[in-house]
């Protein structure tokens, strides 16, 4: 594949600062959509990332960038240093596709079957070598190191947590880590964030209870797993009725239920499995155990058995409020309207983001990527999921502003 050379980022004679920046970021936009389509068209799964890991890998080379490769399997690590010493600021991007077939008809569908990008995560790159490049062009706008953290798998098993174990926040240590999702729940032109929780926790469980199955007319001789089961899930939902604080937002939802075969026969055992969402981390462990005693207290009661497995995935995405202000300010002149800033932005979604900002301080927020105008407007993980590339541009200038505050000399 043939990539256009990039291009030199023209200064005007006597521009303002802001100016500058802009039209420079504004210059870079065709290799910002460029990169972007040519990591959409080869989407890969969380740990295989390697076509995506050796295009990052080249540009940062072909930059003359620092950078360590195959960290926590297909992960990358890059240094863009300021003209003087100071602060060290962190910028991720995660770079796994789904297992999804692509409906969209468009010259840069993906070109592997079953994989797509459909959650945005080619545009989260494209967005963060955009802004090393920019920020290794100009070393004098700010002072210290912004690490740039390429990650894998956020769509699952999760790359984040063996990332922060490999050290990747360590040598030089991060004092400050954000990061963007594109998103289409927002209209392009807004940011969404939040000081505190913007995602939710994200445990998962499963459970098989074991009765005794018979004749369905002859229930005196059995114990009817789907009797068990139905009253089990029902009283699940009473953990956030009734148990958790109501000022306090949580899910718990079973996402399946399978019991029985044929009408007249009753069921011997049922398996059912779903997830928990929560946003504050002190409810950790709370579901599992509370689940645990409405399982096992109604199986007592009707005689069944159960086996219960219960894991917790990945915490909430907890914003730090110093971070979450500086990306606030810096939203709003890149914005340019009030309006765009859409504060207290919550989604019980969940992020693996949550475990670099349990270790370091930092803010993640959404950047507004739909367009329905153009089309552009499908939920994330649909088959036509696109984002307006537009937003590709003023990611890296809500990133390079972010570098210049947080930096500053
Ligand atoms: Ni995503």
């Amino acid at each position: 594949m043939v990539y256009s050379p990039l291009p030199t980022i023209a200064t005007p004679a006597h521009p303002v600062s802001g100016d500058r920046l802009r039209l420079g970021i504004r210059q870079l936009q065709p290799q910002l959509v460029e990169w972007r389509r040519a990591l959409h068209q080869h989407p890969e799964l969380g740990f295989q990332e390697q076509t995506t890991a050796s295009f990052i890998a080249q540009k940062l080379q072909q930059w003359g960038i620092e950078h360590q490769t195959a960290i926590a399997q297909t992960g990358i690590v890059a240094l863009v240093h300021g003209s003087q010493p100071g602060p060290v600021l962190a910028i991720r991007a995660d770079m796994d596709a789904l297992p999804i077939q692509e409906a969209n008809e468009v010259p840069y569908r993906s070109q592997r079957d079953g994989l797509m990008h459909a959650c945005g995560h080619d545009g989260h790159v494209a967005i963060a070598l955009g802004t090393a490049y920019y920020l290794s062009q100009h070393p004098e706008a700010f002072a210290g190191t912004v690490k740039f953290i390429f990650q894998p798998a956020e769509e699952g098993p999760g790359g984040a947590e063996p990332m922060v174990e490999a050290g990747v926040l360590q040598n030089p240590t991060v004092e400050a880590i954000i990061g963007l999702h594109l998103w289409n729940n927002l209209p392009l032109g807004t940011v969404g964030l939040r000081e505190g929780a913007l995602m939710a926790a994200v445990e998962v469980f499963r459970c098989t209870l074991q009765g005794k199955g018979g004749h369905g007319a002859m229930p005196h001789q059995t114990v009817d797993a789907i009797v068990v089961g139905t009253q089990v899930v029902t009283a699940l939902q009473t953990i956030m009725a009734r148990n958790v604080d109501p000022l306090q937002a949580g899910v718990v939802t079973v996402g399946e239920f399978h019991a029985g075969h044929t009408h007249n026969v009753i069921a011997d055992s049922a398996q059912f499995s779903g997830t928990v969402r929560y946003f504050d981390p002190r409810l950790k462990g709370y579901f599992s155990q509370r689940m645990e005693q409405i399982i096992a207290g109604i199986c007592q009661s009707q005689g069944a058995s159960y086996a219960f497995e219960y894991q917790s995935l990945y915490p909430p995405v907890v914003n730090d409020s110093t971070i979450a202000h500086l990306i606030r300010s810096v939203a709003e002149t890149v914005i340019e309207t009030p309006a765009g800033i859409v504060p207290d932005c919550q989604t019980m979604g969940g992020e693996d983001m949550s475990f670099f900002l349990e270790a370091v301080p930092g803010c993640y927020f959404f950047l507004g990527a739909a367009n329905p105008e153009k089309g552009l407007a499908f939920p994330h993980h649909h088959p036509r999921f696109d984002f307006d590339e537009t937003a590709l541009g003023m990611g890296v200038e809500i990133f390079v502003r972010c570098v210049e505050k947080f930096c500053a000399k």
